[in-house]
């Protein structure tokens, strides 16, 4: 079973993932890593904090001579703003975020106790977890793709970059859409016979998982909740050349909690950034006055920065049903099965 956890604080020494479950024989290279840890920290309307940092991967297991063993993969992102033992005690929490219900939760008497680790920084080792998942599915030519389509109302690049200007200026944030694709995959990933099991809805926790993601469509779910069936549902065809096809993927890719062979399309919703600049009106726990919020370094937006932790998490859910259904120890054990199934998917 693929699995993989994280450990690490946003201003703590590292962030940190361990992935297990990775079959041997597939070559890593740690460029496609940092590739997607550089485009995470990138976008417009990121903070200060994204400047400061330069991650890059450093892998501590799992590998011999650029190539998986079967071992667990540890891999670390070094913080360059490692400060978390002197920085300030948070006695205001900040609305949207984590503080409040985690001091309550915890008993702490400093919000900063509970921030540090509910910080989307812990998105960076889940990049690099869902990175090393990419190359895995590259092997079966399965590509994962995000893309922005909407912030703050804007569609289009140009609107959303004035919108994060105009936030910007008004000590305002903001949150949008984000669709996640994956290209090239086969039906039959999934299952129709167990709940947790679902495609659809591993993907939705997936999703939900990443901080501020507050919804997510599969396919054309929004749109078609309003539509009679015969306008949504995708009919199926078949010729000789093709096979069985669509012309149509509102479905996006899933049926019955099972890959369809089309593309599979999720659209995961944020909410705006919770920090603002002015600070929302909180209370002090300590005094119980009435007092404006902690003003952390913080993002305007960060929309296509979670596209990328987007893919990250679609990535780990692929691969994990890819090697349900393929699995094996060695990467040739995983194409065998893979080449015996797509041959006989052949009508
Ligand atoms: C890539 C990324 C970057 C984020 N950056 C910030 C930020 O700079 N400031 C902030 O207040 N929230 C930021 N968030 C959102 C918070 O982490 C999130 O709203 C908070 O932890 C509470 O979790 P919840 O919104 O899921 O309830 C970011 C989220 C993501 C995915």
């Amino acid at each position: 079973m693929l699995r993989f956890l994280t450990a690490g604080e946003s201003h703590g020494k590292a962030l940190i993932g361990i992935l297990e479950g990775m079959p041997a024989g597939l070559k890593i290279d740690i460029k496609d890593i940092d590739k997607d840890l550089k485009r995470r920290q990138e976008g417009y309307g990121r903070g200060a904090r994204m400047q400061i940092e330069n991650d890059s991967a450093n892998i501590l297991s799992g590998l011999m001579r650029g190539v998986t063993i079967g071992s667990p993969i540890a891999l670390m992102i070094e913080n360059k703003d490692f400060c978390i033992d002197n920085l300030p005690a948070v006695t205001n929490p900040r609305p949207g975020h984590a503080d409040m219900a985690g001091i309550l939760k915890y008993g702490f008497k400093d919000a900063r106790c509970v921030l540090e680790r509910a910080s989307a920084r812990e998105t960076a080792a889940r990049v690099g977890i869902g990175a090393i998942c990419k190359i895995l599915l590259a092997e079966f030519d399965i590509k994962i793709l995000s893309r922005v389509l909407m912030i703050g109302g804007a569609k289009t690049e140009s609107s959303m970059k004035e919108k994060i200007d105009e936030a910007k200026k008004s000590k305002d944030t903001l949150g949008g859409v984000f669709e996640v694709m994956v290209k090239g995959v086969v039906p039959g990933l999934g299952s129709c016979a167990h709940w947790d099991r679902r495609l659809d809805a591993s993907l939705a926790q997936a999703l939900m998982s990443i901080p501020a993601i507050k919804a997510v469509e599969i396919g054309n779910a929004i749109e078609s909740a309003g539509k009679p069936g015969s306008k949504v549902h995708d009919e199926i065809f078949y010729s000789k050349e093709k096979g069985v096809y669509r012309n149509t993927n509102n479905a996006g890719g899933i049926e019955g909690g099972i890959s369809n062979g089309e593309d599979i399309v999720a659209r995961a919703f944020m909410k705006p950034i919770s920090t603002l600049m002015d600070g929302l009106n909180t209370v002090d726990i300590n005094t119980k006055k009435q007092v404006k919020a902690s003003t952390e370094r913080s993002d305007v937006c960060a929309v296509s920065a979670a596209g990328v932790a987007g893919e990250a998490v679609t990535a780990f859910v692929i691969a994990k049903v890819f090697l349900e259904k393929f699995g094996g120890d060695s990467i040739s054990e995983v194409k065998r099965n893979y080449k015996g199934y797509a041959a006989g998917l052949k009508m």
